[in-house]
């Protein structure tokens, strides 16, 4: 049987990371090629520095590798990317069209995009929002995001070109810390509170956003890419939701699990960002197409968080 050989770029980031690990138990550890745009260390399998800015080299990476699958992960994501907006959309779109553009020269069988909930502005529904809403972002992120979603469809609609998305909310994971997003205070707030360190939040006590625990996301990206093309009604970008909850929810939860927890809020320029986000979504296509199902609701993922780290940071367990 020929094996699937899978190149992942952006491999170092809060994603890639944990992803390369988990398709090298799919595929093999030989038959995934983590890269990014720096030495990646501490992998199990094959590596390589690429810029995915540089056609060239991305062609040349798939020759050599003989990849069968991309998985795109390289992007600036929303609060790094308002600090410099023509900086992140070049990034982002150049990418991807390299990315698009390389594996239909190369004929390649499969290409992961993901979106993210950054797509929704505040035009769409607040709660629950629908898979087919307005899409009127307002950061650079959000909008390079939309863009790639109708250039992932085209590429699939004019040349067959098979390439899946979803849309993630905020990822939270112990295994590595996230790269300049509106969301990553959901996970820093466990890092502070398993060394027993109040926490000073950057968005309101109040601000609801879709959140993810690293392992279901890691999980419904397999099941997309492995799930028959033929039950993919979406060729854009799949809605997913795993839980929603604001700083004052996560801080209960941690207040469980570790007594006296502190948290203290002084929002910043992300706060805007949060609030043209959906503060919960509708995932009911992913579900009916290709059978999703998150597992882990926000205690769970405490608890699961906070015996994690507490290892990693050689503590006595906190739960
Ligand atoms: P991250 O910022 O942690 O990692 C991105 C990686 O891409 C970094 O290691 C960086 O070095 C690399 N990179 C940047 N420019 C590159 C280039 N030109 N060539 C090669 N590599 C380059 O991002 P992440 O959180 O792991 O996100 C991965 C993907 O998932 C992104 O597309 C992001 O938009 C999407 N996403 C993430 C979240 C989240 O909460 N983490 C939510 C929604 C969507
Ligand atoms: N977690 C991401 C961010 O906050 C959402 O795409 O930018």
């Amino acid at each position: 049987m020929k094996h699937d050989r899978i190149l992942i770029i952006g491999a170092g980031g809060q994603i890639g990371a944990v992803l390369s690990e988990a398709l090298r138990e799919v595929h093999g550890t030989d038959n995934v090629i983590a890269s990014d745009l720096r030495q990646l260390d501490g992998h199990s399998g094959p590596t390589e520095i690429l810029d995915a800015l540089d056609a060239s080299a991305l062609e040349a990476a798939v020759k050599k590798w003989r990849v069968n699958q991309i998985y795109h992960l390289a992007a600036i994501l929303s609060a790094t990317g308002e600090k410099d907006p023509m900086r992140a959309w070049d990034i982002n779109m150049r990418s991807l069209f390299n990315v698009l553009e390389t594996s239909r020269i190369c004929n390649l069988k499969k290409v992961y995009f993901p979106s993210s909930i950054a797509v929704f502005g505040r035009e769409a529904a607040h709660r629950n929002t629908p898979q087919y809403e307005v899409l009127i972002p307002e950061t650079v992120y959000g909008i390079s995001k939309v863009a790639g979603e109708n250039w992932a469809n085209y590429y699939y609609r004019r040349y067959g070109l098979d390439v899946r998305s979803m849309r993630y909310p905020g990822i939270i994971g112990y295994q590595s810390m996230p790269g300049g997003g509106t969301t990553d205070y959901a996970v820093d707030i466990y890092h502070y509170a398993v060394q027993q360190k109040p926490y000073e939040c950057f968005l309101t006590q109040d601000t609801s956003l879709p959140m993810l625990y690293m392992p279901d996301a890691i999980r419904a990206t397999l099941e997309l890419m492995e799930a028959p093309a033929n039950r993919l009604s979406v060729r854009t970008s799949y809605n997913l939701a795993g839980m929603s909850f604001t700083p004052a929810e996560i801080a209960a939860s941690i207040s469980k699990q570790v007594p006296g927890f502190r948290i203290t809020y002084k929002p910043d320029f992300r706060q805007a960002i949060a609030d043209s986000w959906p503060a919960s979504i509708d995932d009911s296509a992913a579900r009916n197409d290709w059978g999703w199902k998150p597992e882990f609701d926000l205690d769970a993922m405490t608890k699961d968080m906070l015996h994690h780290l507490a290892l990693k940071y050689g503590l006595k367990e906190v739960v």
